[in-house]
């Protein structure tokens, strides 16, 4: 018997918000200083300061790297209090490192929290990513289909033409020839130059007029998308991609056994989470930190996949 108390989404869920406004507020003063690293460490701080605060067993799954790499918050720290239910999180202190640096926008600090075993162990490495929001029938679009095939298949489920459909795309020249099949189609490339959680999170909002994301990006990132989701509905498809021995290595250190399987939504985080995100530059979801004299105010967006809640908040705090 133990008495480690249940996870309480709906109690936790607010002290999440306050960890990532904390992460974003930190990383204000480093926006568009040029310095990645800086603004990086300075979240990761502020991160850890205020998840160590909060009654629980925390493990980090998602994290800032393998413990012998990150000195803070990495993959398999214990955070929180120690009290209070077991949990996992996944989490990137800032996503966006060179957007923060650049003052560029859709720079995020982005957390999610759930019951021990909720999400994917993902090893640091790249994942094929595919993604819809939410109102289609399961498996309109699949990895399987070639990039036009996609569209055409959105466009037709949508009722509309493929002109009308907008997907996202990292803007990388590994993604050259996909743009190029998905531009043949007469849709619309929206490319971003970093970030690709906030790039899928576009897709379950319908104001961003974005209709898919798809390309490859981290596979921590992934997880973190997937999380966000499922708050807000919505299809996902990941693939772990492998460029090397090491990078398999990684993989069956973080306990995949099975290398070619293509994960949904729901493998990648299995029960309900909680999620929160809070804009340090300014984005399509949430604003980013703005400054007034003697002020911070930090926009965050705060999600519980079990009732599928959207909830934004914005926070002036004096500095
Ligand atoms: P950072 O926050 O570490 O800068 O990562 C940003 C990011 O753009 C992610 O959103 C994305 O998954 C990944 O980098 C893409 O990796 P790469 O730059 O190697 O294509």
């Amino acid at each position: 018997m133990t008495d480690t108390p249940e996870f309480h989404d709906r109690g936790l869920s607010l002290s999440l918000a306050r960890v990532s406004e904390a992460a974003a507020l930190a990383s204000a003063k480093l926006i568009g200083r040029g310095d990645e690293k800086a603004a990086d460490q300075a979240a990761v701080n502020a991160m850890r300061e205020q998840l160590n605060k909060l009654q629980i067993q925390g493990v980090v799954v998602i994290g800032e790297g393998e413990r012998d790499e990150a000195p803070m918050l990495y993959i398999g720290e214990e955070v929180g209090a120690g009290t209070g239910p077991a949990v996992d999180i996944a989490l990137d202190p800032l996503e966006g490192t060179t957007l923060t640096a650049k003052d560029m926008p859709n720079a995020l600090t982005v957390i999610a929290m759930g019951p021990r075993g909720s999400m994917l162990h993902a090893p640091d490495v790249y994942m094929d990513k595919l993604a819809i929001g939410p109102g289609f029938r399961d498996g309109v679009v699949t990895m399987d289909m070639t990039p036009s095939e996609r569209v055409n298949a959105l466009a037709s489920a949508k009722g509309c033409s493929t002109d009308d459909i907008t997907v996202c795309v990292l803007d990388r020249p590994r993604h050259e020839a996909t743009i190029e099949e998905i531009r043949s189609t007469g849709a619309a490339v929206r490319l971003i130059t970093d970030g690709d959680v906030a790039g899928v999170i576009h897709c379950a909002e319908a104001s961003t007029g974005i209709d898919m994301y798809m390309g490859s990006g981290g596979a921590p990132e992934g997880v973190l998308a997937a999380a966000a989701l499922k708050c807000m509905g919505g299809q996902m498809y990941g693939k772990l991609l492998f460029r090397n021995d090491d990078e398999r290595g990684r993989a069956s250190k973080a306990g995949i056994t099975n290398f070619d399987r293509v994960y949904t939504r729901d493998d990648l985080v299995t029960q309900d989470v909680i999620f929160a995100a809070t804009g340090v530059t300014d984005g399509s979801i949430v604003s980013g930190i703005k400054r007034e004299v003697g002020y911070l105010t930090a926009e965050t967006i705060l999600m519980r996949s079990k009732t599928g809640s959207v909830r934004r908040m914005t926070y002036r705090n004096p500095v």
